[in-house]
């Protein structure tokens, strides 16, 4: 297994692009199960759960390739529509196949998912959905094994409201929804960007999807996806607002000069609120998709709660407590959407700091001197949140189990080092 060892205090400077988004680029190639037409994608990531994903993709018959245009996934003729647990157990968006499974072909059957270990992640608005539009439901020996009884074997539309805004069962039904009979509105869905850029994909293939990223969506089944309709050739995914708001947090932490392209500023309204009210000093290029960081005086903490979009989101969650760190006055975070996200928080004590933990709630009392020190990456943000700790970090630390991190950062140490940054991959733990 790799590591990163980072030798910090570290200073950035200079320009970091980010990649396309991770969440947004999993549903969509799941949504290319809709259509019979190859269709071409042209700024995936390079990470290890797109190409689980493809893996996944592969598995259940597609053919994908790819060239200069991008990641071509023809998903005309399928052999299964089976995902097994091998694959399912290792990314939780692997579930999603059962929407689009069901709205084709009107049967499929997903392996229980797995994921990150950040709490129980249930998938019960998923399947309360699916059986509104109709589906017959069984869940047995860690499986899920779904179908459409009546003749015409599709899916109905009908009215769902979500008992919570999940982003992945909002993707999940909508997806559903495409090919179904009639119209489906979904209500209390997730506004997240990565939910509108999946309506924006599934309309790009000649659906009919309205209001994604609001909390009402409404579709309109089709019978067939014609994406030659929509007179483009190759879509192109959002920005990584998570990768976008890890460089910042970065810079601020470092009192750093620089500049974070291919950011969609309105995606992190929220963060930036939040990182000015700590005194962080940012100036945003909307027109050009830029973010720049400037040096700050001292950065005071904050009492931030996460919650879904347009909250604070979970997933930057770890980054900022990294950020409170340094911070001269107090924060609390509070985590509302997993129950079990803080476990970089005794990694991050390793280090010199003494947050502690109160229900959901993290107590940080800022102002720490860290010194570098042997942790271990048990989740992809937190993952996240300690190599931010380690650029801070006097001396050497030694970051271990970074498999989480490449999981959703591409390049995340290439980036680093490119901006100055004294960090080295070790191959196989050395
Ligand atoms: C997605 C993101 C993840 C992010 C999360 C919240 C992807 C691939 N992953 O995950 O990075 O942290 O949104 O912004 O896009 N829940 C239920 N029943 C359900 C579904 C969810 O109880 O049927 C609960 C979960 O256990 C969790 C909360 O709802 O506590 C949020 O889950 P959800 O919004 O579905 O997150 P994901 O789609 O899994």
């Amino acid at each position: 297994m790799d590591k990163l060892i980072i030798v910090g205090p570290a200073k950035l400077s200079g320009s970091v692009r980010v990649s396309s988004s991770k969440n947004a680029s999993l549903p969509i190639l799941v949504a290319s199960l809709l259509s019979t037409r190859p269709v071409t994608l042209k700024n995936l990531p390079r990470l290890r759960d797109i190409e689980t994903m493809l893996k996944l993709l592969r598995n259940l018959g597609a053919v994908v390739t790819q060239d200069e245009r991008g990641t071509t996934i023809d998903s005309a003729n399928l052999s299964t529509f089976s995902a097994t647990y091998e694959l399912v157990k290792t990314m939780r968006a692997s579930f999603l196949v059962l929407g689009p499974l069901l709205s084709r072909f009107g049967e499929g059957k997903v392996s229980l998912p797995g994921g990150c270990a950040i709490g129980v992640r249930a998938i019960d608005i998923h399947l309360d959905g699916l059986a509104k539009m109709g589906a017959k439901i069984e869940l047995n020996a860690g499986h899920v094994q779904a179908k459409i009884d009546s003749d015409d074997r599709r899916l109905h539309g009908g009215e769902i409201h979500l008992s919570f805004p999940s982003v992945g069962a909002t993707e999940n039904l909508m997806m559903a929804a495409t090919l179904a009979k009639g119209t489906t509105i979904i209500k209390n869905a997730a506004r997240e960007p990565e939910v509108e850029d999946l309506g924006n994909f599934i309309n790009f293939l000649g659906g009919k999807v309205k209001g994604a990223g609001e909390s009402e969506v409404i579709i309109e089944g089709v019978d067939y996806l014609d994406c030659a309709s929509s007179g483009q050739r190759e879509y192109e995914v959002i920005p990584d607002r998570i990768e976008a708001a890890t460089y910042i947090i970065a810079a601020a932490m470092t009192g750093s000069t620089l500049e974070v392209v291919n950011v969609i500023s309105r995606h992190l309204d929220t963060v930036i609120a939040v990182l000015r009210d700590m005194g962080v000093n940012l100036e945003l290029d909307e027109e050009n998709n830029l973010v720049r960081v400037l040096p700050s005086n001292e950065l005071k903490g904050m009492h931030v709660d996460t919650a879904p979009y347009p909250g604070f989101p979970t997933d930057v969650q770890a980054q900022l407590m990294a950020l409170a760190m340094v911070a001269k006055t107090p924060s609390v975070i509070t985590e509302h959407i997993f129950e079990n996200r803080f476990m970089h928080v005794p990694e991050l004590n390793r280090l010199g700091t003494n947050i502690f933990l109160r229900g959901n709630s993290a107590f940080i009392s800022g102002n720490y001197k860290l010194k570098g020190a042997p942790i271990m990456c048990t989740d992809l943000r937190a993952s996240a949140a300690l190599v931010l700790a380690a650029l801070v970090a006097e001396g050497r630390s030694d970051i271990s189990r970074i498999y989480h991190l490449d999981r959703g950062y591409e390049g995340l140490d290439s980036k680093l080092k490119s901006l100055g940054v004294n960090i080295e991959r070790a191959k196989n733990g050395l």
